[in-house]
């Protein structure tokens, strides 16, 4: 039995509850009452605390703001049929959190704080766990270096924060994403596997581009040839083709996704044949047009499940079949929100109940 820790409590004096509208939960932008914040010093984690949600203080020469030494992760806890709160495979998302954490020369966080850490600050902010159908309450873990020191080395001190914001699907709506072809995402040897900010930055300009032309995503490619298919700027990305699901295969410029890890499970388990390798641009395109390619979705954590409605590629759309309930994504996604809202049991036991 894991020991318990010493968790210092610092509640709010008034709820910020009464003022949020649960039917207006737009993603990442309502904070609950709380966080939970540990210190790393001398080696250490420690002077774990649960306290309001708030700004933070820090020196302006933090090396995270200058050199991107920051980490994070997206999971999401549900509302049970019984009023309890599920957490959804947490301790996936911890091993990949310390994966990121190894990458970027950052100490790991032990499973008993990241597990405690989210248990101690939900059971103050329960309330904020909606319990309408497709919400959730998202948990934003996030490790940043705090060493107030310009030189480039990895720092000795760090912050790790868990955030948790009520919310409904980031999409509402099936995507229209652009292949791109001109900038990249990742490259081998570099950090593309890894949750770090850095990997986020430098899509913004490509997507604000992308945006501008009418797009609501990209669709990175490789760095080198421009010819393979990686993932989405939010989610990784699969493809129905010939009844298979297709995924590109994880790799080091390949985010290995939770969601697309519990997709693929529950699709096998389902019968349907999974294909994990690399996939062409060549191969998708040319599936829309011989009608070999039937579904192409986005898979995440903060996207759940998002069909790909149009593809656009070097200029010319394609416009894929309409995403019907029944269909493959949508059967895997139901299956997957049953278990997730203890509607169906939990074979894989994948749900954290509190
Ligand atoms: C998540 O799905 O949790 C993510 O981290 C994607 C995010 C960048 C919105």
């Amino acid at each position: 039995m894991n020991e318990i820790l010493d968790i210092s409590i610092t509640k709010i004096t008034e709820t910020r509850l009464t003022e949020t509208d649960f039917a207006q939960l737009p993603f990442g932008k309502v904070f609950s009452d709380h966080m939970f914040i540990a210190e790393y010093n001398d080696g250490a984690w420690g002077n774990l605390q649960v306290l309001p949600y708030g700004p933070i203080p820090m020196s302006p020469a933090i090396s995270a703001l200058h050199y991107g030494q920051a980490i994070f992760e997206g999971m999401k806890a549900y509302r049970q049929p019984d009023g309890k709160i599920s957490v959804f495979r947490a301790n996936k998302n911890l091993e990949r959190f310390n994966k990121s954490a190894a990458r970027m020369s950052m100490p790991a966080i032990p499973e008993d704080i990241f597990m405690q850490g989210i248990a101690a600050l939900i059971e103050i902010d329960e309330k904020w766990v909606p319990a309408q159908d497709g919400y959730s309450l998202y948990i934003r873990p996030v490790m940043f270096a705090t060493d107030p020191y310009l030189g480039v080395r990895p720092s000795d001190q760090y912050t790790f924060a868990l955030l948790t914001t009520p919310t409904g699907p980031y999409y509402t709506k099936a995507l229209k994403v652009k292949i791109e072809t001109e900038f990249t995402r990742a490259d081998e040897g570099g950090v593309g596997y890894a949750k770090t900010a850095g990997n986020y930055g430098r899509s913004l300009h490509p997507f604000a581009e992308a945006q501008k032309e009418g797009f609501d995503q990209l669709i990175w490619t490789d760095a080198v040839t421009h010819e393979f298919i990686e993932e989405a700027g939010t989610a990784n990305l699969l493809f129905v083709m010939d009844g298979k699901l297709i995924t590109p295969s994880v790799r080091s410029t390949v985010l290995d996704g939770v969601t697309r890890d519990t997709i693929l499970q529950l699709a096998k388990k389902a019968g349907i044949a999974v294909e994990e390798r690399r996939v062409s641009v060549k191969e998708v395109i040319e599936g829309i047009e011989n009608g070999s390619l039937t579904e192409a979705f986005a898979a995440g954590t903060a996207a759940t499940v998002t069909p790909i409605g149009e593809i656009g590629y070097n200029g010319k759309s394609y416009v894929l079949p309409v995403s019907t309930p029944d269909n493959i994504s949508n059967s895997i996604a139901k299956t997957l929100n049953d278990i997730r809202y203890g509607l169906a049991p939990d074979e894989f036991g994948w749900n954290t109940i509190l």
